[in-house]
């Protein structure tokens, strides 16, 4: 059992200081973040699960409701030029925000697994034949696995699986060896989920290229951590979620080279996503209507624009910096306890810290963490390949964002020391 004068010890890594972010500033507009549980302050790392809200994202959505609330892109009254407008300035703000040459480029779906899904339909349903391949990464969550895996099956075409090491990382060469003339797509995450690992999308992108095969790539857990340059990466499409960047649940963004979108079927048929319709025929819009069937989310649109307004002001640059900081940090305390195995060791690593205990389940680590008012997730992270990759049914997953603390990661530190005493 771990004797206390050696938990103090630990506890005491912590110098302080957050270069180019005041984070105590930040956290005052996160309402959810001044919870206690038990008397304990709310230690929030569940964020690549989804991320809080802050004030100014919760408000809008108020604001929405109380003097805008009307359909888009349909009337001529003041209200509905009010919310279109609104709706249409979020979709410059996301443009901006990823640098997207065009904000008819940017289409807004549910979320990142909808926007996978739309991309399987629309491009795969018409790209992709019998004989032909996908390629994804070991390291997939299941929204970017089953889609195309349901695709495959439906074409007789292959699913490739580039493999990764044993630090989570991408095996580059062996990603390589995988393209080939029957490759019609390359789909892959940009940060892992469970492991933290960040991808070489522009490497990744410039191989796939060279055989002329669209790259998709998975930014549900980069969007909200690192600057996104759609046109630097030059992938062909790019997804992401509003709810994990501070904004709404079920809003997202699909990105896509207008070329490719252009030539793509619609995903859903509905209203707006029409120039005419008769019974013989329909027309289709343009983009990016052709791809927002139905009324949309439309508080869902104003408060991700709100989010990324968010997210601009405090700088990505910034966020990135601090986030590797905490990361590192919290890599330490993690390895400083005993019969702690780290899962996903990447060197270029986000804010995503998957663990083992030797003396305990996941789950039972999870339980011990949440009397402590620290919130993680355990289990297989919506990532079961990754799991049987690294021979655990399941991991401890502490994810971390912009407003999170060192001082924090002390206290999970010290409340992984409760889990010994514990369970050893
Ligand atoms: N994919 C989400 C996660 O990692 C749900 O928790």
């Amino acid at each position: 059992m771990i004797k206390t004068g050696e938990r103090e010890a630990k506890q005491t890594r912590h110098a302080g200081g957050s270069p180019g972010l005041d984070v105590a500033r930040i956290r005052e507009d996160f309402p959810i973040l001044q919870l206690r549980r038990d008397g304990k302050p709310l230690v929030y790392l569940d964020n690549a699960a989804t991320s809080q809200k802050p004030r100014q994202v919760i408000e809008a959505l108020r604001n929405y409701y109380e003097t805008q609330n009307a359909n888009v892109h349909r009337a001529v009254h003041h209200l509905s030029q009010i919310a279109t407008d609104a709706y249409e300035q979020a979709r410059l703000k996301v443009k901006h925000f990823i640098n997207s040459p065009l904000s008819c480029q940017v289409i807004f779906t549910r979320g990142a697994t909808e926007g996978i899904n739309l991309v399987a339909h629309s491009y795969g349903r018409q790209y992709v034949g019998p004989g032909d391949e996908v390629i994804v990464s070991a390291m997939e969550h299941h929204s970017n696995i089953v889609p195309w895996q349901m695709l495959c099956e439906e074409k007789g075409a292959a699913l490739r699986v580039a493999p990764i090491n044993d630090a989570g990382e991408l095996i580059f060469e062996e990603f390589e060896k995988l393209l080939c003339r029957h490759t019609r797509l390359v789909a892959i995450t940009h940060v892992s989920n469970a492991l933290g690992t960040i991808n070489p999308i522009r490497k990744i992108v410039e191989a796939a290229h060279r055989y002329c095969i669209p790259v998709l790539v998975d930014g549900a857990q980069s969007a909200p951590h690192l600057p996104i340059n759609v046109q630097e990466l030059d992938c062909d499409f790019f997804v992401c979620s509003g709810h994990k960047m501070f904004g709404p649940t079920g809003i997202g963004v699909l990105y896509g080279k207008a070329a490719l979108l252009e030539s793509m079927a619609p995903f859903l048929g509905g209203g707006d996503m029409i120039l005419s319709v008769t019974f013989e025929k329909t027309t289709y819009n343009t983009l990016p209507y052709k791809f927002e069937a139905g009324t949309p989310h439309i508080e869902g649109v104003i408060g991700l624009g709100v989010a990324i307004d968010y997210l601009a002001e405090v700088g990505m640059d910034k966020i990135a910096a601090y986030e590797h900081e905490l990361t590192e940090y919290g890599m330490q305390v993690l390895s400083d306890i005993g019969g702690v195995r780290m899962i996903g060791t990447s060197k270029e690593k986000a804010g995503v810290l998957s663990f083992t205990m030797d003396c305990a389940h996941p789950h039972d680590i999870g339980q011990v963490l949440d009397h402590e008012g620290i919130a993680i997730r355990a289990g297989h992270h919506c990532a079961q390949p990754v799991m049987q990759r690294f021979g655990v049914p399941a991991t401890a997953r502490a994810s971390l964002a912009f407003y999170n603390t060192k001082e924090e990661l002390d206290a999970l530190g010290t409340a992984l020391y409760r889990v010994k005493e514990v369970f050893e």
